[in-house]
């Protein structure tokens, strides 16, 4: 078995640079973990963690405990998530959830990998061709992380199987994940996810994308030159839904120069892989022009999106028209502050369109106590005075719910409360504001 001692080597030689966890290591491999001789991956009845080392799994997923910590990575492995439709993008979706530490994850795909689709895969290789794409993702995945529980589904989710393959099982799924290319299974999956309370994310069209500058996340409602999100949310809306899903598109416009759709080439006619399309009601049978890149990206924007959400890391990701339900936000929490804090009038002296001058040049997008820029909000200072230009701070929502629990309630001192560093940065925030209202 050449394969398997190379393995065996590499994976020794990357513990050796890890002094102390050698020991382990032989140990670990002296189990059954890379012992493939009588059974394939397929058949293995590696999927308890416990029969796995817990210091190794740790090892393993060292980056993402500094990056995403105890507590973050706690949640991702944790997670029961479901992928629908594991091609060009759900592939790498799942790969990356899987080398993320995620570890119960349930594939659903009926369909066969294709030697035409090896251009944008995550995993598969010439042999898998012809095999169930489901069966391909598993036995690859395993061999990186034998302890997850992976579920392969080699059917065609629809709203008849809907909820035997979502709910079925025990899955209690955190978390869906709509990386299928059909329209209508596409809106009736949404649709499940919304009305069952099912936090879902959609992946939109790669095909005829080339642009890495242009791939984004936004809720459904705010997607542009993206005809699948486009025709999903025309559908949603004739269903009662219009928002709050959110979907990985590229808004790269259409040029005449650029990759268009194609009709079907005689070659797949001859192979007569048209017809076996055609068969599944609606399948289309265009050939996409796809650059085997951008499924690739819109994956990984998904799988990033969805681990560090799960994780409560802070994301704010910049979407241009949602920068005024920011400024809203700030406005509602500062009037919210005011009944908080025992005040009758909740009415504040500042407007929404006076916020990014508050936020951005008075406070440079941060908090003066912590320097966080992410999840701020503003918050009333100094008890004893109104609310004004000089009396009003940017701070994170935690930091405004501790200040008013110390200070705004609770009646402690700014001075016992921070330090003179904040107290003079703070300060020196409301002294520049006094200097630059002489120009407003
Ligand atoms: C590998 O599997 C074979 C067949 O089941 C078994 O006889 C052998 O003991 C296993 N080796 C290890 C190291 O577990
Ligand atoms: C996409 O993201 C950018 C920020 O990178 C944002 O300005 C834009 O409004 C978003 N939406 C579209 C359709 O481009
Ligand atoms: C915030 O940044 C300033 C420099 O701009 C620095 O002096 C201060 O120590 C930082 N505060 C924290 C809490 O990191």
């Amino acid at each position: 078995m050449p394969c398997h001692s190379k393995l065996w080597l590499v994976v020794a030689a990357t513990a050796l640079i890890t002094a102390g966890t050698v020991e382990v290591v032989h140990r670990y491999l002296a189990g059954d973990l890379f012992n493939t001789s009588e059974s394939s991956p397929t058949t293995s009845t590696i999927t308890t963690k416990k029969e796995h080392s817990e210091e190794l799994i740790r090892e393993q997923l060292a980056r993402n405990y500094a990056f995403l910590s105890e507590e973050g990575m706690d949640k991702v492995r944790k997670q029961r998530i479901v992928v629908v439709g594991v091609g060009g993008v759900g592939s790498w979706v799942t790969t990356m959830l899987v080398r993320s530490g995620v570890e119960k994850i349930r594939i659903i795909d009926f369909d066969q990998v294709s030697l035409s689709s090896l251009n944008r895969h995550a995993v598969a290789n010439l042999k898998d061709v012809g095999t169930p794409k489901v069966e391909c993702l598993k036995n690859h995945l395993l061999q990186i992380a034998p302890w997850v529980d992976m579920q392969c589904y080699n059917e065609l989710w629809n709203i008849k199987s809907a909820e035997r393959l979502l709910l079925g099982d025990d899955m209690n799924p955190t978390y869906v994940i709509d990386c299928i290319d059909n329209i209508d299974t596409k809106v009736d999956l949404l649709e499940f996810c919304h009305r069952n309370n099912i936090p879902v994310i959609s992946s939109g069209g790669a095909a005829c994308k080339s642009d890495p500058t242009r791939v984004n996340v936004s809720d459904i409602s705010k997607t542009e030159e993206d005809a699948l999100s486009k025709s999903v949310r025309l559908r949603l809306k004739k269903r009662g839904i219009t928002s709050n899903i959110p979907v990985v598109f590229s808004a790269e416009k259409p040029d005449p120069r650029k990759a268009q759709l194609l009709p079907v080439s005689q070659e797949e006619i001859a192979k007569g892989g048209v017809e076996q399309l055609a068969a599944l009601q609606n399948f289309r049978v265009r050939i996409l022009p796809v650059l085997g890149t951008m499924p690739g990206m819109f994956g990984l924007a998904i799988a990033t999106h969805v681990l560090t959400t799960i994780a409560g890391y802070p994301v704010e990701p910049v979407e241009g028209k949602n920068r005024y339900k920011m400024y809203d936000n700030f406005l509602q929490s500062l009037a919210g502050q005011q009944s908080r804090i025992g005040k009758v009038d909740q009415r504040v002296p500042i407007a929404l369109n006076e916020i990014p001058y508050i936020l951005e040049e008075i406070f440079r997008g941060k908090s003066p106590i912590s320097n966080f820029s992410t999840r701020l909000t503003l918050s009333r200072w100094d008890p004893s005075k109104e609310i004004s230009f000089q009396n009003c701070v940017v701070m994170t929502k935690e930091e405004q719910k501790s200040h008013e629990d110390r200070v705004l309630n609770g009646g402690e001192k700014l001075e016992d409360v921070y330090s003179q560093e904040v107290l003079d940065r703070v300060a020196k925030r409301f002294k520049e504001e006094e200097y630059y209202s002489h120009f407003r």
